[in-house]
């Protein structure tokens, strides 16, 4: 089934990281960016585009930050507790889309800066195996020897780099990932899960400043890309 200007489309937020690299006092998503928790600018840009029926967000089990969001109470949003690994809680999520001709655009918390206009391009990607958001590799590559060398240089044409939203039928997405984790397989997005299934996802070009905040730095490149998108 196609997504069509009918289709339900549900967006998925796994939050229910711990943000390690980070290395701050609390879980990354809730940092404060521009005056907001991270998770709170993602929530508001997926609840505030026309196209998205429902938000649901998967959080920690311990999870003591959400309920002073601005967006907690929003009628529109639901919250699932999330798993052990980011697919554990995508899978979780997805759990609670009752219908089964819905369309899921899983989108991480910690990539507050994605824009609107990325979200449309994706929405309008032709194809039946969903599709995401993605960037083309600009620097040489290297394949590094495990001493602190390289072991050679990878082509880098076709090579691109995954970026989220990722969009797929819900219940193929979650049957995808269901399988994964019975096989044992370490999938670190929806489209790897899609992969092993045979589908061939379509690549849609994303701009360059819906970054992961990963690292301490990050924050200071959002709050930029923020205020430009603003002005
Ligand atoms: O750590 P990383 O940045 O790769 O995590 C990507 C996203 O997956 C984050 O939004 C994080 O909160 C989420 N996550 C999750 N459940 C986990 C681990 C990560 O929802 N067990």
């Amino acid at each position: 089934m196609p997504l069509n200007p009918t289709s339900l489309l549900y967006a998925v937020v796994p939050a229910a990281g711990v943000g390690k690299r980070m290395g701050a006092n609390r879980p990354k998503q809730y940092l404060t960016l521009n005056g907001r928790p991270i998770l709170s600018h993602t929530l508001a840009l997926l609840l505030n585009h026309p196209r998205i029926h429902r938000v649901i967000v998967a959080l920690g089990p311990e999870d003591g930050y959400f309920a002073d969001l601005e967006e907690a109470n929003h009628p529109r949003l639901l919250r699932v507790e999330g798993g052990a690994e980011r697919a554990d809680s995508v899978r979780l999520a997805l759990a609670a889309i009752p219908e089964p001709e819905a369309w899921a655009l899983v989108h991480d918390a910690a990539r507050p800066c994605l824009s609107h206009s990325d979200i449309d391009k994706l929405l309008a990607f032709p194809g039946e195996q969903g599709a995401i958001l993605a960037a083309p590799v600009r620097d040489t590559m290297k394949r590094a020897n495990g001493e602190g060398g390289i072991d050679h240089t990878v082509a880098r044409e076709r090579l691109w780099h995954a970026l989220t939203p990722q969009l797929f039928p819900a219940q193929a997405l979650r049957d995808a990932l269901t399988r994964a984790e019975q096989a044992g397989a370490v999938i670190t997005d929806e489209a790897s899960a899609m992969e092993r299934e045979g589908w061939h996802p379509a690549l849609v070009a994303g701009r360059p400043d819906n970054i992961k905040i990963t690292h301490p730095d990050d924050l200071r490149l959002a709050q930029l890309f923020l205020a430009s998108q603003e002005a």
